[in-house]
């Protein structure tokens, strides 16, 4: 069901239920993160592999500090400049968090979401809530509250409506693990503004080796769509394919021959926050469309640019 009824939905956490809930990234699939029996629900709702750890949310660092997590002096300054906002830091494990959110790792990724309704949620409850995207594993992340609902109907307690996400992809996630900090996810926030504050560059070695991610979920293929979807030229694909059998997402450029029906822009004007906004919506609607094949273009590998590429590689045909 979805809901808006706030007392309701603190009574599903409360009583250990899954309450999907909206961020200003993408929704999440939350459970008390100190009740082992309702995050091993999250994995099982989601069919997600018992490797991949989730990240804890609340609303403010200080209860984190309650709860024995604390941030290195680098993440503090990235915190003071971004949080509430899409970023997620790796940082040492508190024991009060029970082994099954961290997957075993000596690790926890905590993140503060810039939702009001969602914040003003997190401050009610007792216990921070692990949630990862209300999404089943592998497959695209929901940015209203409708999609969470086609995917899970009533076999989760409740959806929170809190309208669509306004940033549109993941946090980004950093690790404070070594002197370095570590870029482990591209997201919502861009790498070229996290760097700028911290006045130095990010390890970014986790991100290319594809093959052992240190962000255990990033695997390479991941928000998939039905539909085969591929990053080259429409052309190639001519001879098992006609135009009219293909669907196109763009940036801001129309495709000169796939018909106009069949084609979805992320931002005409070429605004790079708008384009996340829209993606993951529009590889939805791409995949509705029903046809052969999904023809998507990357963006200039610059700011938000950089993690839509890596949302699309990931969705693409290798
Ligand atoms: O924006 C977001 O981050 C959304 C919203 C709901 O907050 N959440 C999200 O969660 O994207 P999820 O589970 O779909 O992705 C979390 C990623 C996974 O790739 C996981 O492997 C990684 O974070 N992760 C979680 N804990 C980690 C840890 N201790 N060390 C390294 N990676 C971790
Ligand atoms: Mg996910």
């Amino acid at each position: 069901m979805i809901i808006t009824d706030f007392s309701l939905a603190s009574a599903i956490l409360n009583q250990g239920d899954l309450l999907a809930i909206p961020t200003e990234t993408v929704y999440g699939l939350a459970a008390n993160a100190f009740d082992g029996d309702a995050v091993a629900k999250i994995y099982q709702a989601k069919n997600r592999p018992q490797f991949n750890p989730l990240i804890l949310h609340s609303n403010s660092l200080e209860r984190f500090k309650t709860w024995g997590i604390e941030l290195p002096e680098k993440a503090l300054k990235l915190a003071a400049a971004f949080s509430p906002g899409p970023i997620t830091f790796v940082v040492p494990k508190s024991n009060l968090i029970p082994d099954i959110v961290t997957a075993g790792h000596s690790t926890v990724a905590i993140r503060i979401p810039n939702h009001s309704l969602c914040l003003a949620l997190l401050a009610e409850l007792d216990f921070p809530v692990a949630a990862p995207s209300a999404n089943k594993s592998g497959s695209v992340s929901p940015t209203t509250a409708q999609h969470v609902y086609q995917q899970f109907g009533e076999s989760i307690g409740g959806v929170l409506d809190g309208g669509p996400c306004q940033i549109g992809l993941e946090s980004t996630i950093v690790s404070f693990t070594s002197e370095k900090p570590k870029l482990l996810r591209l997201g919502g926030l861009s790498l070229e503004s996290i760097e700028k504050v911290l006045g130095e560059k990010l390890d970014t070695a986790g991100l290319i080796n594809n093959e052992n991610p240190e962000a255990p979920g990033m695997l390479s293929r991941h928000y998939a769509p039905k539909t085969p979807l591929y990053l080259d030229a429409a052309e190639n694909h001519l001879d098992q394919v006609s135009y009219e059998e293909m669907a196109f997402i763009g940036f801001n450029k129309s495709h000169p021959k796939i018909p106009i029906t069949q084609q979805i822009l992320l931002s005409t004007k070429g605004d790079y926050a708008e384009a996340a906004q829209q993606l993951f919506a529009a590889i939805r609607k791409a995949d509705a469309l029903n046809q052969k094949i999904i023809i998507a273009t990357l963006l200039p590998e610059e700011d938000l640019g950089r993690a839509i590429n890596d949302r699309l590689r990931r969705a693409a045909i290798k």
